[in-house]
Formats: C-alpha cells, structure tokens, sequence
C-alpha cells in the first residue's frame, strides 16, 4: 500500500453548524496523520480554480456560490491509501444517498450543502493541495 496525501475540506455548511471537531476527530481517530490544516475563505478566483474539472456544469455557479458563502477549514492529512480511504470515509456526493457511518451519510441531507470534500484522484488531490497550501505550510 501507498503512503499519500490527499485534501480535505470541511465546506461552510460543516463550519456553521459547528462539525469541525468532529469530523477532524474522526481523520485522527482513524490512523491518518495532518500535514497542514487552516481555516479561510475561498475568494470567488480561488474557488473556480479549486473547483475548475466542474467549470461549465449545470451547478458550478451554485458551487462556487456556496463554497465562497462562509469559512472553510481545510487540511492535508496523510496515510496509506489517504486518497480511496478518505473517499469512503465521506460517503457519495448527495447525502440522502450517503450511508449511515458516512460523513455525509450521518450529518448530509443535500447534494450541494454536504459538509466535506476530498480529492477523488491523485490528480486532484495534487491540484487541490497546490490551490489551498503553499509548499512551505505542509509538514515534511
Ligand atoms: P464535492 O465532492 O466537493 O465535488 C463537487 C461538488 O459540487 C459536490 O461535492 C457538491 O457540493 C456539488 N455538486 C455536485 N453535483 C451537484 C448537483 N447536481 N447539484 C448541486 N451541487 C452539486
């Protein structure tokens, strides 16, 4: 198994209803180490970048609207297989599909409003990490 990286971000919905601590208990809790961790938010040029494989789908304005609503907190954890492992961890996009021990199975009830992202491949999670941390704020 690999050892890799991978973005997590608590989106403002997981912010505003005070998950924080919860959802980073669990990364922890299972076994993963954090790398770098802040808490921003997006500006509209930074969001589109992030966000930028979904530019010309029906909801990237929603999208974009939505993660430059509030603060986000976000970090890179690392571990073996961080990037599939965290994926199940947050469960399906839309959390009335996601299930129940999910993230999004156990706090999501939306497709857009679901409280956490993580990068889907390690093209992603390159891109990601290089949108939101510079070089110098990740632990070696
Ligand atoms: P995420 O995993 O961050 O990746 C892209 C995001 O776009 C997704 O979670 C949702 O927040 C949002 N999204 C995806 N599909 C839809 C949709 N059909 N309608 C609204 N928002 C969506």
């Amino acid at each position: 198994m690999a050892v890799e990286k991978t973005l997590i971000m608590i989106k403002p919905d997981g912010v505003s209803r005070r998950l924080v601590g919860e959802i980073i208990s669990r990364f922890e809790k299972k076994g993963f180490k954090i790398k770098a961790l802040k808490m921003f938010k997006f500006t509209r040029e930074q969001a589109e970048e992030f966000y930028k494989v979904h530019k010309g789908k029906p909801f990237f304005e929603s999208l974009i609207d939505f993660i430059t609503s509030g603060p986000v907190v976000a970090m890179v954890i690392e571990g073996d297989s961080a990037i599939s492992v965290a994926r199940l961890m947050i469960g399906p996009t839309d959390g009335r599909e996601a299930p129940p021990g999910t993230i999004r199975g156990d706090y999501a009830l939306s497709k857009r409003e679901n409280v956490i992202h993580a990068s889907d491949s390690p093209e992603s999670a390159e891109h990601e990490i290089r949108v939101v941390f510079r070089e110098e704020e990740i632990l070696e």
